[in-house]
């Protein structure tokens, strides 16, 4: 087993912009701090693979009569994180209750992504100090990716001394005993390991969703784009044997779930780290495209690693779902090459071309950043025309924020909150006129829906998902939740489209 790094909560990060020297808070608590300076070390170990240890007899009714709540931000890591926190609490005897006032455990799940994600996440902190004095036996905790990061852990210590406890992404599977040492120790229990863990198999699970289920086939990133902290707060690359992986979506198939979301920060460098076979990602989804389920998607795939291998199995299509979400970040090949992106705008086109002429029906969806350090009005253009010449039929559009302790936080950055705020409205509109004419183009198509459920804002309705991930509502009953039914299009709109049922699908 990788050990957690001794404590070391007082080293910082060599940046312009980052404070000289953080106050060593070690005194305020038992366990290991995070440490940004080791999170950037990639040891050349290989990676150990372990099965979980299951959980001590004496910690197993811990939870007996009490009751956990947690709350999620970020991505579906993150959320498929929170599913392996409830399994563990649930194997420790805890309930779940939605009821803030009544829970006897209260775990926020932060991401560090952006500036705004971190601030919502200290919000909700300093609101709950009220409900911890009122009652004093309740265990805070924070883990997620908001833990990995020094400044947030010191920022914990000093000004939220009300938390109980503080884990990282690297030891989820550790829970147990760190919730059983936060409910007797007074000190702050704080548990952190900078180096990335190893991979553990097996470690128990309560998803939260009935049809659709998420799978991890990777951890980590080891790309380093100059504004993301992913890197440092998830670890290195870390694939999960193929076998693990196929096992789990054989297993899930036969329980009834009919859609596989397979997770990585970049799947596309699934495998690169084994050393003993040459497999890739292409010859994972050339495996599970035979397991029988109606439906596999997977994210996130960076544009640099999506070889020829991959386009070929995923146009065989079958369970292999026509959306790829292609995060391009940015039309402009200097801007690309600042964010350490190793692709330039002609290469990313030209994959979108190969994309589009092996799967003519494909959706692409992507993520944008506005406002990069320094990026001219003539180089945004150049994102708005690459918007416009691959057509999306959606986009996550973010103005950039500087994160602590990496290499974009101290370049000098020139352009103002207004221009970036104006870049990402026209950006909007572009991306929103777009998805509006796509799906103009589905009125009377008919298409292949997975019914969800009922539609939240008009219970009458029920919604369900095409295969390229859009949400369709019409009208129809309850009994048709979980199948495969057959939509005409009648009403498109920008977010969403309403049809007509035409037929039910055998499966
Ligand atoms: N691994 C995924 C991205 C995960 S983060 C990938 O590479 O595609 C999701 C998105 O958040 C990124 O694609 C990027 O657009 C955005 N993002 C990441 N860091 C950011 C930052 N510092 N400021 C603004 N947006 C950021
Ligand atoms: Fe962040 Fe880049 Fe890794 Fe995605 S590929 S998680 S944007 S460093
Ligand atoms: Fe956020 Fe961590 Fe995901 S920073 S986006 S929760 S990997």
């Amino acid at each position: 087993m990788t050990q957690g790094v001794k404590n070391n909560a007082s080293s910082s990060v060599d940046l312009k912009s980052a404070p000289k020297k953080e106050k060593d808070y070690s005194q305020y608590f038992v366990g290991t701090a995070p440490s940004m300076k080791d999170a950037k070390k990639r040891t050349k170990n290989g990676i150990a693979y372990n099965e979980f240890e299951g959980i001590a007899d004496d910690l197993r009714e811990l939870g007996k009569g009490r009751t956990f709540l947690i709350r999620t931000y970020g991505c579906q890591a993150n959320e498929h994180d929170t599913e392996t926190i409830t399994g563990l609490l649930q194997a420790m005897s805890f309930e779940a209750t939605e009821d803030e006032r009544e829970a006897d455990v209260i775990l926020f799940n932060t991401c560090a992504i952006r500036e705004n994600a971190e601030d919502k996440v200290f919000g909700e902190l300093g609101r709950l100090k009220h409900l911890k004095k009122e009652k004093p036996e309740l265990v805070l905790g924070v883990c997620g990716c908001m833990s990995q990061e020094e400044a947030v852990v010191n920022r914990i210590l000093k000004s939220y001394q009300h938390v109980d406890l503080i884990f990282g992404t690297h030891n989820i599977h550790r829970l147990p005993v760190l919730v059983r040492d936060a409910f007797f120790n007074k000190e702050m229990v704080v548990e952190v390991w900078s180096k990335e863990g190893d991979v553990v198999e097996n470690v128990p699970k309560v998803r939260k969703e009935g049809l659709r289920a998420w799978v991890n086939i990777m951890y980590g990133c080891d790309k380093f784009c100059t504004y993301c902290i992913v890197p440092y707060t998830r670890g290195k690359e870390r694939s999960r044997r193929p076998e693990d992986v196929i096992a789990e979506v054989r297993d899930l198939a036969r329980q009834g779930y009919k859609e596989i979301f397979l997770l990585g920060q970049n799947v596309n460098a699934y495998g690169k780290d084994f050393t003993d076979i040459e497999y890739g990602f292409g010859d994972l989804m050339d495996e599970v495209r035979k397991i029988d389920v109606p439906r596999i998607r997977f994210t996130t795939s960076h544009p640099r690693d999506f070889d020829d291998h991959l386009i070929e199995v995923l146009a065989k299509k079958g369970n292999l779902v026509e959306h790829i979400h292609l995060p391009v970040q940015s039309g402009n090949s200097e801007v690309l090459k600042k964010m350490a992106r190793k692709y330039t705008r002609e290469h990313y086109l030209e994959l979108v071309r190969k994309i589009k002429e092996a799967i003519p029906d494909v959706v692409l969806t992507t993520d944008i950043i506005v406002g990069f350090p320094g990026e001219t009005e003539e180089q945004f253009q150049e994102t708005l025309s690459l918007v416009e010449e691959v057509g999306f039929d959606s986009a996550y559009t973010f103005i950039y924020s500087p994160r602590h302790g990496t290499p974009a936080a101290g370049m000098e950055d020139n352009v103002s909150e207004q221009e970036k705020k104006d870049r990402l409205q026209r950006l909007i509109a572009l991306v929103n006129r777009l998805g509006r004419e796509k799906n103009e183009a589905l009125r009377g198509q008919v298409l292949e829906l997975l019914v969800e459920g009922p539609s939240k804002n008009n219970p009458e309705m029920m919604t369900g998902r095409t295969r390229t991930n859009k949400i369709v509502h019409f009208k129809g009953s309850e009994d048709c939740i979980g199948q495969l039914i057959h939509v005409k299009i009648t009403e498109p709109q920008t977010w969403t489209l309403y049809g007509e049922v035409v037929a039910k699908v055998e499966v």
